[in-house]
């Protein structure tokens, strides 16, 4: 009797293993800049090429390579502690077939030889896109307090070839300790209807000429998960709480083990890994409370820009597997996103995932940054069962604007 819960919770693991399957990168390039190594396995288990004598960088003159002088406790060895320096323009230029990549750069700025990266500005390309201007790493990392900074990027790649150029700025210079390539379905277009535009009735198409930077992609109310742990994407997916905007909302909630989470025909497996959806944060067990609160996460973003934001629902608790048990509004910068929200009325029943996605145009103000944020309230309306709501995941993506920049 005793061995009966951990057998059934290992079959329910079995299940999501098998329903979730994961995607199979057509190209994949993992590009340790400046290593001596030709090659090396990171702390998750990829393989990473060296870019010494790589036919990848065309001209590697007016570059060289050099080591980390330190390393900083949780910065791993690959590919952090060599980088490429770049005195003069330098071009990368990466064979992968047509259709969408995720281009992914690694900077940690520490010294290497007689440059201290920390000083290092410099702004980058990819194709037709300026993904960065007048960058400086070492401020993108005070900033965020963290070590180094991995900057990510949803990209059309027309023709068969991804150049990627560094550029140093005046008296300047660039670096870049990896370049991951890694070819993606393209999961973040629109459908032919286009996105819902927030306080607009004017849909916004996301297509191939749409390039998008990843910002914030969280697991809500779980863990961290690595990109080893993603459907084969190699996305990485954060912790919310730190940016939640009440503490009192520390309860999120695990699957019950005998919920399964079966993806609908409509919505591709690799969408986000299944611990995505088995987990999520929910408002207090006191309805007469929460009627009284928002459940609000904040997220700072440049003004200037166009955002795509992508809610992840999922309901994955046994007893709420009827309509009218659990309804709320969604408000996205304090408008009504989607109102009367009943993941259980979109989805036919419990453990199957639901996908929305939102354009949001930043009100224009003299602050260069402001928060973007997403609430959740209480719909009294229709007398659910429980006054209460949910996220399982989030993801927000600057879109680029006419001139196809990304950077300030
Ligand atoms: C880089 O590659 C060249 C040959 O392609 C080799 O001579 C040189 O030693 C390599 N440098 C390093 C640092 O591995
Ligand atoms: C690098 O490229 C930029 C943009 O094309 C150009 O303005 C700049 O002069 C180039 N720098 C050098 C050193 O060639
Ligand atoms: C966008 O990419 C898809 C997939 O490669 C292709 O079928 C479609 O024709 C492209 N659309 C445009 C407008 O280039
Ligand atoms: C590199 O520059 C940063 C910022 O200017 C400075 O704090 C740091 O001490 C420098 N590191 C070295 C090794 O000179
Ligand atoms: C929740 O957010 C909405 C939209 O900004 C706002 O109208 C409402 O007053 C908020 N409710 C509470 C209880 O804070
Ligand atoms: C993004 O950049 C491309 C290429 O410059 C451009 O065609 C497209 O209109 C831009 N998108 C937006 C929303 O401005």
């Amino acid at each position: 009797m005793v061995s009966i819960y951990p057998i059934v919770l290992y079959f329910t693991l079995l299940i999501n293993v098998i329903l979730a399957e994961d995607y199979i990168p057509t190209d994949h390039i993992l590009l340790n800049c400046g290593a001596f190594d030709p090659k090396v396995t990171d702390s998750d288990g990829r393989r990473w090429s060296s870019d010494n004598g790589s036919k990848f960088l065309s001209s590697p003159k007016g570059s060289f390579r050099a080591s980390a002088t330190t390393q900083a406790p949780n910065v791993g060895k690959v590919p952090y502690m060599s980088a490429r320096i770049f005195y003069s323009n330098a071009t990368y230029s990466f064979p992968v077939s047509p259709g969408r990549v995720f281009l992914r750069l690694y900077f940690y700025p520490n010294s290497y030889s007689r440059s201290n990266a920390s000083n290092a500005v410099f702004s980058v390309t990819a194709g037709s896109y300026a993904l960065l201007r007048n960058f400086n790493a070492f401020q993108a990392t005070q900033k965020h307090d963290v070590p180094y900074i991995i900057k990510e990027y949803y990209i059309y790649v027309h023709g068969g070839m991804l150049t990627v150029t560094f550029m140093p700025s005046t008296k300047s210079f660039a670096f870049v300790n990896g370049i991951e390539v890694v070819s993606t379905p393209s999961i973040y277009d629109s459908n032919d209807v286009g996105a819902n535009v927030v306080g607009s009735s004017v849909p916004f198409q996301i297509d191939n000429s749409t390039a998008l930077e990843s910002l914030y992609r969280l697991n809500v109310g779980g863990n961290y998960i690595a990109p080893a742990g993603d459907t084969g994407l190699y996305r990485s997916w954060s912790d919310d709480s730190p940016y939640l905007l009440d503490s009192l909302f520390e309860i999120t909630n695990v699957a019950d083990p005998d919920v399964k989470i079966k993806f609908p025909k409509s919505l591709p497996s690799y969408t986000a890994p299944a611990d995505v959806y088995t987990t999520a944060r929910f408002m207090t067990q006191d309805s007469m409370l929460n009627l009284k609160m928002n459940l609000t996460w904040l997220f700072p973003v440049d003004t200037r820009f166009i955002y795509l934001v992508r809610l992840h629902f999922c309901q994955m608790l046994s007893n709420i597997d009827k309509v009218n048990q659990i309804v709320f509004n969604l408000y996205i910068n304090g408008q009504t996103a989607f109102p009367e929200v009943d993941v259980v009325a979109l989805t036919n029943s419990n453990g199957i995932p639901y996908v929305m996605d939102f354009v949001v145009i930043m009100p224009i103000t003299k602050d260069p940054q402001q928060d973007l944020w997403v609430a959740l309230h209480p719909d009294p309306q229709d007398k659910p069962q429980y006054y209460n709501a949910f996220l399982n995941g989030l993801e927000i993506f600057k879109i680029n604007n006419t001139d196809g920049s990304l950077g300030l």
